[in-house]
């Protein structure tokens, strides 16, 4: 006997799921085809980038069972008002709050949640506390608060096209990837892999063995994999380099820095077919890689299981399985003097001394072999960007900084604010 029926209202219309135990989230994207509401950490409720509007509040479609909205009204970035959507889409591309867009619905949403409320431009602590519901991998959340101020005082945004030009060329210096910074992508069409599997897709998750457990709905898939999605598996910090002997006028030490990359890996195909790419619109912060060691298992998986399914299949990794996969950042412990001489230690890394000397000439590396998860020179600015913090720190100013590629940016400390608090101006 198949189940009832649960009824609730979505972007207008009266609809009708059937009461199979399913998120909303999953009901969303997989029956109705709204992909504006992101899988980020599903079914965790950490991230915010499935967040929907029921009657009005702000909600993590991803941990709200369907059950719980019956009756209700539910809104995603797709049934916003046309109106809302093009001004909220306006101030977040002019003040630079959505880059490759994977968050920027659900942030959108919860502060548009807030600006109905009626909270106005000076409401900087109601922005701030309502962020802490969010991740957002690359655009920092000054720039969202300042899209706020722009959206909540109507302030008229003229949006020329060289401003997502400009935005692109960033994005793409910066990640290494191709990506569209546009309003379509803020507003929830950022052509991410999972968002373009065809409805009919077999959806494929990692099992505890090492295989793959493929079944029609994400859901199903998830509780054939029978795993069991921890939320608080916290280590403490351990710091495994010392800095080396020296006079130094500046130090630093990290250690293993995870990228923590918002999309997923996702990729699906279609039988006989090639599969989509797990970097279709950045997203990974530089993070993921379709070639070499680290390459994202999803796409031989999802050709894979397409051949022997004659169906399409779209493969997902979750956040947990992508942490402990995928590489971070090598650690590294440095000193430098006055004149920019110093040492660095890193973490042994096929590449990574080069990419420090190309930046900081004076500064001797040292590789150390240490025990740990894999490291890797293909995460954003690794090695390099520490090595030029440790020469600002000496001078004591960032001013101009050189990438290795020829990228450059100027940032300054602005002078402090009556709370004592400095913005560093990039
Ligand atoms: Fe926020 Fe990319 S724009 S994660």
């Amino acid at each position: 006997m198949s189940p009832p029926d649960l009824s609730l209202v979505l972007n207008g219309q009266r609809i009708e799921v059937p009461d199979d135990g399913r998120n909303l989230l999953d009901i969303l994207r997989e029956e109705f085809g709204l992909t504006g509401a992101k899988d980020g950490c599903s079914p965790q409720g950490q991230c915010g980038c499935c967040t929907v509007l029921v009657d009005g509040a702000p909600r993590v479609a991803c941990v709200t069972p369907v059950r719980r909205v019956v009756g209700r009204h539910v809104t995603t970035i797709e049934g916003l008002d046309p109106g809302q959507a093009a001004a909220w889409g306006a101030a977040f591309l002019a003040s630079g709050a959505s880059q490759c867009g994977f968050c920027t619905p659900g942030i959108m949403l919860r502060l548009e949640a807030l600006r109905s409320a009626g909270h106005d431009a000076s409401d900087v602590h109601a922005v701030e506390q309502a962020l802490l519901a969010h991740l957002c991998r690359c655009t920092g959340w000054q720039t969202i608060g300042e899209a706020w101020s722009l959206r909540v005082a109507e302030t008229p945004v003229d949006l020329p096209s060289r401003v997502e030009t400009s935005a692109e060329e960033r994005a793409q210096l910066e990640g290494g990837v191709e990506q569209r910074v546009r309003l379509s992508v803020a507003l929830g069409a950022g052509g991410f892999s999972a968002d373009t599997a065809p409805a009919d897709a077999l959806r494929a998750v990692p099992a505890s063995d090492g295989g793959w457990v493929v079944a029609p709905t994400s859901s199903e898939a998830r509780r054939l994999a029978r795993r069991v999605q921890g939320r608080r598996s916290t280590l403490p910090v351990r710091w495994p380099l010392e800095i080396p002997d020296g006079d130094w006028v500046a130090r630093l030490r990290t250690t293993w820095v995870e990228p923590a990359y918002l999309e997923p890996d996702a990729a699906w195909c279609a039988p006989g077919g090639e599969p989509s790419s797990p970097v279709a619109n950045g997203g990974a912060f530089g993070a993921k890689a379709t070639n070499g060691p680290h390459r994202s298992p999803v796409m031989e998986a999802a050709r894979r299981l397409a051949d022997e399914h004659g169906r399409p299949v779209l493969a997902q990794i979750s956040r947990e399985d992508t942490v402990r996969w995928g590489p971070k950042r090598p650690p590294i412990a440095g000193g430098v003097d006055e004149q920019g001489r110093g040492k660095l230690r890193v973490v042994a890394t096929p590449g990574i001394a080069d990419r420090i000397r190309a930046v900081a000439p004076l500064v001797e590396v040292e590789e150390v072999e240490v025990d740990g998860p894999s490291t890797s020179i293909e995460l954003r600015a690794a090695g390099w960007a520490e090595a030029l913090v440790l020469l600002a720190g000496a001078r004591g100013s960032v001013g101009t900084l050189r990438a290795p590629n020829g990228a450059q940016a100027r940032a300054e400390f602005e002078d402090p604010s009556p709370s004592g608090r400095r913005r560093l101006v990039v």
